[in-house]
């Protein structure tokens, strides 16, 4: 470990459980030496795993449904008062739609649920940044990254809704890094990560045939979760102090192939 994130403080959203890419880079930040407050939504506590979680790391929970700004602002007065100051880093690790969970189709949706979760899995971010902003929270040169994926570019017909609020979530790193970054210095990213086997990547129907695909279309290979962890760390350290208002592809390369020869042979067979 190089110490990269030593003295910095911040916010966890998202860590389920030992699969979460939240779950991961928690692991990595603590290696790294920042210290964090964890959150999740107060259903997901039930489960009661973040427990483990916060013990091995040294970090407190506070629960925060994070559609609800009364939640945020009480998470990010409490965040700061835990840490003892402002904040370094924020991680934006929220994706759930209800039309995928109830496998309703994309060209039948129901919109309760549409709105559900583009609340949820675009919104949210916007609300954790504007409630930041708000509180003057963020020390300058600090960084906020969410997570993301491609569908928000290409179709994935599985992908369902959840391809419309990334889009949207994409949108907001946009808009919003740039008064963050004029008005506090304070960069904004989002990364498009590979599937992953994760709660959330499994919901999508057909997901085995999806990241096997992927992997196979991917130079380098899917990025697992723990790569991703080492790549938000990179964002979050001093290295980095210059990139924001970007999308920035964490995916072995799938992004720029056309089609690989692995792929091929499933139609041609090998020459
Ligand atoms: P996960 O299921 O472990 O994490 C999703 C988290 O969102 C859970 O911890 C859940 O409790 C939380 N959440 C849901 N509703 C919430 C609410 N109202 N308030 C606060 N938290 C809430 O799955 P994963 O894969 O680690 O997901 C993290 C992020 O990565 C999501 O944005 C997801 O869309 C994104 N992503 C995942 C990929 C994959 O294939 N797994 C690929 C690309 C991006």
């Amino acid at each position: 470990m190089y110490n990269l994130l030593k003295g910095k403080r911040g916010i966890i959203f998202g860590a389920l459980d030992e699969n979460s890419i939240a779950w991961k880079t928690a692991e990595r930040v603590h290696a790294e030496g920042g210290k964090f407050v964890l959150t999740n939504a107060p259903i997901a506590m039930r489960m009661g795993k973040i427990n483990e979680l916060a013990e091995k790391t040294g970090s407190e929970i506070i629960p925060a449904d994070a559609t609800n700004l009364e939640d945020l602002e009480n998470l990010i007065v409490k965040a700061q008062e835990v840490l003892g100051g402002k904040l370094d880093f924020v991680l934006h690790s929220i994706g759930m739609s209800v039309n995928v969970r109830k496998k309703r189709h994309y060209t039948d949706q129901n919109y309760d649920w549409t709105h559900k979760g583009w609340d949820v899995s675009a919104v949210s971010f916007h609300k954790v940044m504007q409630t930041l902003y708000k509180q003057d929270a963020m020390n300058e040169w600090g960084s906020i990254v969410a997570l993301t994926y491609m569908a928000a570019q290409r179709t994935f017909p599985d992908y369902n809704d959840m391809a419309d609020n990334k889009a949207y979530l994409e949108s907001i790193a946009r808009s919003f890094g740039y008064f963050f970054g004029t008005d506090k210095k304070v960069r904004v990213n989002t990364i498009s990560q590979s599937p992953t086997p994760t709660t959330a990547g499994q919901g999508v129907k057909g997901f085995d045939g999806f990241i096997a695909y992927a992997d196979k279309m991917s130079p380098l290979g899917n990025a697992s979760a723990q790569d991703c962890a080492d790549y938000t760390v990179s964002l979050f350290s001093d290295l980095t102090r210059k990139i924001t208002m970007q999308n920035l592809f964490h995916d072995g390369g799938f992004s720029n192939v056309g089609v690989s020869n692995a792929v091929m042979e499933q139609f041609v067979g090998e020459e």
